[in-house]
């Protein structure tokens, strides 16, 4: 771990991906109050919303969008990436991304009050994904087998911290922030009134058939299709897709194929105890 993560604010982040540098650019951010955050715990559907909220911005106009990556049009803030694309010459609304906790966020965002789309995920999923996403993932720790992971995972011991310190972060968000709560599993069982739901939020007026063209281009198997979202361009020594792909399977409820059932107990006790103050309704419980 020592060699690979850095630790930040408590946290574990890779050093490959956020340099001090690329932090330093975080903290001294400036947000606007007309900028769009998508915050996110890894795999829980970043790029999925990332890819929706440009079309929906774009009025479903997939010909702008599909010509730049989702790290380029909705930019991870605290990634190397973000610091070389004159984000502070971009007109609003800008759309940026982060894996951080709320806490986390710079001063700057506590004035501006942008909002922001905050996309949770079933957690025994999340730590599946995870799983495999850290066998093709040249800045992550190899995650040695799924049991050892899963205790590294229920400990935070990972890249991003704890799943539930996460999410605990931003759902007692200060009442005064605009943040849309939306989950991966409501994406999944229904695309177009999610695309209706995020527009409304972003205040956005979109025609029924434009709603309906999104919700075509965001399925799975149109994204994983699509060059520009599917990471095929990334160099293998980032990413390895020969062994599992980024757009891997994208349902609801795969840890059961990964998880004996002891240690989905396990999963669910450690779940019941972290959780057990927050009052949010999940749709998986
Ligand atoms: P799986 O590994 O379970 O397939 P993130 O973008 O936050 O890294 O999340 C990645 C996860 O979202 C992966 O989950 C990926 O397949 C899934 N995903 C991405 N786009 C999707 C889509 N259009 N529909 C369903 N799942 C999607």
């Amino acid at each position: 771990e020592a060699e690979l993560y850095t630790e930040y604010k408590g946290v574990y982040l890779p050093k490959l991906t956020c340099s001090p540098q690329s932090l330093k650019y975080f903290e001294d951010f400036t947000f606007r109050p007309d900028d769009i955050i998508i915050a996110t715990y890894p795999k829980s559907g970043t790029n999925w919303m990332q890819y929706m909220v440009s079309l929906i911005t774009n009025d479903g106009d997939s010909t702008p969008v599909d010509t730049l990556s989702n790290s380029e049009r909705a930019p991870w803030l605290e990634l190397f990436q973000a610091i070389a694309l004159n984000l502070e010459k971009r007109p609003s609304p800008r759309v940026l991304t982060t894996h951080m906790c709320y806490n986390m966020m710079p001063q700057s965002f506590f004035e501006a009050k942008p909002k922001v789309i905050y996309v949770m995920r079933n957690p025994k999923d999340v730590f599946t994904s995870y799983f495999h996403f850290h066998q093709i993932a040249s800045f992550l720790v190899k995650p040695g087998s799924s049991s050892e992971f899963l205790h590294k995972f229920l400990d935070g011991k990972v890249s991003r911290g704890s799943w539930f310190d996460h999410i605990k972060s931003w759902l007692s968000a200060d009442s005064n922030e605009q943040i849309l709560y939306i989950s991966y599993e409501e994406l999944t069982a229904d695309l177009k009134a999610s695309v209706a739901k995020v527009a409304e939020f972003l205040e956005k007026r979109l025609d029924d058939e434009v709603m309906e063209k999104i919700a075509e281009k965001c399925l799975f198997n149109n994204m994983k299709e699509n060059k520009v979202s599917n990471y095929s361009t990334t160099p293998i020594q980032f990413l390895d897709q020969t062994k599992t792909k980024f757009f891997r399977k994208g349902v609801v409820g795969d840890w059961k194929n990964l998880l004996a059932a002891e240690e989905a107990e396990h999963f669910d006790a450690v779940y019941t105890d972290k959780m057990k103050d927050v009052e949010y309704s999940f749709v998986w419980d």
